[in-house]
């Protein structure tokens, strides 16, 4: 071939060379093949003594002006595959995409209801306090009118500490302890944390429970009943319906216990066709105690006698169950992250 054409076809085969390659290394190959000392061009202008002396300027020149179009070629490609990695590398990092979201704790169900039921009842006037868990058998058992004798004292039931010392089998004894510590009127509301011999599906040996009281000049049952159905609704929900039923407690008379529209069916009795498993069909489910405080209890504090005043107690476990539909009081305690997240 002639040493012109050699040259032509050296910048069309370059060229043809470039648009394969695909990496800077094989593009710097291509590079020193071509245009390299003992590349291509040096091989073609080694022939340069075969032509004529007249021609040898011209074919100069023109090796001249291919080895600037194959640099610039050359330099063209290298910016372009460049480009694309650069672009690559930025897919892989996209500032668009919206952050990672850091794993958020959140307040355990138990916690959540207490704080509303206090600021429920709070709302209404009632200051929140709280009892020791350690507690003396007297604020226990004895002022609220369950003497030595008193079934519920059983061993079976109380966790004794000493002879005399207990954890408290309920909140009531923050009853007597805040009617010792305050004169009429007052209204409290007590949470905290409580303890049973007790160990099985449906009990477990520390619970929650949320007490109330209120004792004031001309206090009746309606103001009871009153209480009880505003905190229900604002808990449950305005269209939950409240019963009260005959009871007994040693520290109230009359005693009740309340029961509301069974908030998991709507006190229908089914789901869906279904049997409710909550209320078990009667439409109905228990959510507390209560009842007009006892004359006993008042004389065991040194409160005149024509004084009156309500009290109720309930479960805070309890509420939440019937409140979010838990079917497994064991929830509560187990700490599962997947159960807890429910609720942040
Ligand atoms: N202390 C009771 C219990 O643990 C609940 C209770 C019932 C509390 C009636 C009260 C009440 O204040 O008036 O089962």
């Amino acid at each position: 071939m002639d040493i012109l054409a050699a040259l032509d076809s050296l910048v069309t085969e370059f060229e043809s060379g470039l648009a394969l390659a695909s990496t800077p290394e094989s593009l710097e190959e291509l590079r020193v093949d071509a245009l390299g000392r003992k590349g291509k061009l040096a091989q073609i202008m080694s022939r340069l003594p075969e032509l004529e002396p007249a021609a040898r300027p011209a074919a100069g020149q023109k090796a001249n002006s291919v080895k600037e179009r194959c640099n610039a070629l050359f330099e063209a490609r290298k910016q372009a595959i460049l480009a694309i990695r650069e672009s690559a590398a930025l897919r892989r990092f996209d500032p668009t995409l919206p952050g990672r979201a850091p794993w958020r704790g959140s307040l355990h169900p138990t916690t959540l209801i207490t704080e509303e039921i206090c600021a429920v009842f709070s709302g209404m006037g009632f200051d929140v306090v709280s009892g020791p868990e350690v507690e003396h058998d007297y604020y226990n058992f004895e002022a609220l009118n369950m003497p030595a004798a008193h079934p519920a004292r059983d061993m079976q039931d109380t966790l004794y500490i000493t002879g005399q010392t207990l954890l408290r089998t309920h909140t009531s004894p923050v009853q007597v302890r805040s009617m010792l510590a305050r004169r009429p009127p007052l209204a409290v509301i007590a949470p905290g944390k409580v303890y049973r011999r007790d160990s099985d599906l449906t009990h477990t040996p520390m619970f929650h429970q949320v007490e109330g009281l209120l004792v004031e000049e001309g206090t009746s049952l309606a103001h009871l009943r009153g209480t009880l159905t505003i905190f229900v609704r604002a808990v449950f929900g305005a269209q939950t319906r409240v019963r009260f039923r005959p009871s007994f407690f040693p520290f109230t008379e009359p005693s009740a216990e309340v029961d509301i529209s069974c908030s998991i069916c709507g006190g229908e009795g089914q789901v869906a066709g279904q049997p409710c498993r909550v209320c078990k069909t009667t439409g109905w489910v228990e959510i507390l105690g209560c009842g007009m405080v006892d004359p006993a209890v008042f004389a065991a504090v040194g409160y005149p006698e024509d004084i009156s005043g309500f009290a109720f107690g309930m479960g805070v476990e309890r509420v939440a169950m019937l409140k979010y539909g838990i079917g497994d009081l064991r929830m509560f305690f187990e700490n599962d992250a997947r159960f807890l997240a429910q609720f942040a």
